[in-house]
């Protein structure tokens, strides 16, 4: 079976082969303790062994309540932030038709997804409970530690507009919890309503979850084959596992560039993609690597791009800007769909250059002059490289991204499994609201606007 690809160089002209080659004793070190669950934030290694353990019964249990909902609803709001959102819309927005929300009802084979708790806009919620009052609809709320605040605000008026719409006793039926097995205010809330719960792993932190129920039944509610995406993460760890390196294990070879181009102070990776429908994969990658490797006062920025769109805006920058970043181009060899340019007689657009040819085409020849030129300009660049855009290779890439940001924040020197920055805004923002338990930060905090 073909396998995703990491090819170096286009760096070369940056960091010499040696200079990446020297990260190889660190990845060893950094290999084995992710291996033995001896490094920094070993209590949250869970995600490591995932592929191995989603076994036929945890995907035919996710299935079976997937199938529940997407026999008796429409459309299923997955209630979540960070890492307990953006892995499974990254899967499901990558796999979907890029308008399924247009398709006729009797065109639409599966239960659309849409997203709530990922931010505090009101008009976005009062928006979607005005879809939600005219259609049939399942939540499927997730917060590991139960307690954040964005989804639990959103899930309190999506349950209140649920229960008003189908009664209790039926609304209870309609929402499946995600959470940690015991602790936390969902999990409270799950057992005296009578809600069904998936657990989140006690070792297995948000950002690194979309292979739990976190993101597999979402997933699953949308039609999408999650026995695939585990396959494909498998095959992903069994290829890493072999050894750890440079140059043979595509995760290794990927974090020790990375850190050498950081070393000269190529400190912004911006991940470039040619295919709209993978705008949340760069998101959810942005969490990734951001929250796992940005601390200390260290760390390589993660930015996105989707070109050609962002060509004709960021393009200016990445070719002429200042020099501190590189890139990463995740290539697709094939499209799932084909279209040809037709040829005009009349050729008014002067297109009939390259009439017969598919518009892939045309976008892989903008890739490659685009990476070239960006490379001319002074941009390294990464390529990672996979057969097409399915279950299986989706699986890959997951598994292959987690691997490669643990290997790079140990080398980095940080615990990549932590994250004590997101905690600073939430305590502004409790006392600024009168959160109880705050009051001394509330009274400072007043002083100061
Ligand atoms: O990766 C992480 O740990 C975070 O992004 C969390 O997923 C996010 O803060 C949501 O946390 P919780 O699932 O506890 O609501």
């Amino acid at each position: 079976m073909n396998s995703l690809k990491v090819d170096i160089s286009n760096i070369l002209d940056f960091v010499s082969q040696e200079e990446v080659n020297g990260f190889q004793d660190q990845i060893n070190v950094s290999f084995l303790s992710l291996l033995d669950k001896t490094g920094k934030g070993n209590d949250f290694l869970g995600w490591v062994d995932l592929p191995v353990e989603i076994t036929k019964s945890v995907i035919s249990d996710i299935q079976e309540k997937a199938e529940y909902i997407r026999k008796n609803a429409d459309i299923l709001i997955v209630v979540g932030i960070g890492g307990s959102y953006l892995g499974a819309r990254a899967v499901i927005d990558a796999l979907k038709n890029n308008f399924d929300y247009l398709l006729p009802d009797n065109e639409r084979k599966n239960p659309l997804v849409l997203y709530a708790g990922q931010n505090l806009s009101e008009d976005y919620l009062v928006d979607l409970l005005g879809i939600l009052d005219k259609r049939d609809y399942a939540i499927n709320v997730i917060s590991k530690s139960g307690t954040t605040t964005e989804p639990a605000v959103s899930f309190r008026i999506l349950k209140n507009h649920l229960e008003k719409k189908y009664g209790k006793a039926n609304a209870a039926r309609r929402i499946v919890a995600t959470t940690d097995k015991s602790r936390g205010a969902l999990k409270q809330l799950a057992n005296t309503e009578g809600y069904a719960t998936f657990v989140v792993p006690d070792d297995v932190g948000g950002r690194f979850s979309v292979l739990t129920p976190v993101g597999l039944f979402p997933i699953a509610v949308a039609g999408f084959d999650i026995s695939n995406l585990a396959e494909g993460a498998l095959a992903m760890r069994t290829k890493l596992m072999a050894n750890s390196t440079i140059g043979t294990n595509p995760a290794a070879t990927y974090a020790a560039a990375r850190n050498a181009l950081y070393n000269k102070d190529r400190f912004v990776e911006i991940l470039v993609n040619y295919l709209p429908n993978l705008y949340y994969f760069t998101e959810w990658w942005k969490q990734l690597y951001g929250e796992s490797e940005g601390k200390e006062g260290k760390g390589i920025f993660p930015a996105g791009v989707i070109n050609t769109t962002d060509l004709h805006s960021m393009g200016q920058y990445i070719q002429e800007g200042k020099r501190k970043l590189f890139e990463t181009v995740l290539s697709v060899d094939k499209p799932n769909k084909n279209i040809c340019i037709p040829v005009d007689e009349s050729n008014l657009d002067s297109l009939n250059y390259i009439s017969g040819k598919n518009i892939h085409f045309v976008n892989q020849m903008a890739e490659k002059g685009t990476t070239l030129a960006h490379i001319d300009g002074g941009v390294p660049n990464i390529s990672i490289s996979i057969p097409e855009v399915n279950e299986y290779f989706i699986g890959q890439l997951i598994y292959f991204y987690e691997f490669a940001c643990a290997l790079s924040g140990y080398v980095l020197g940080v615990n990549p499994f932590d994250q004590p920055g997101v905690e600073a805004y939430k305590k502004n923002m409790f006392a600024l609201l009168g959160k109880p338990g705050f009051e001394k930060e509330t009274e400072e905090i007043r002083k100061r606007i």
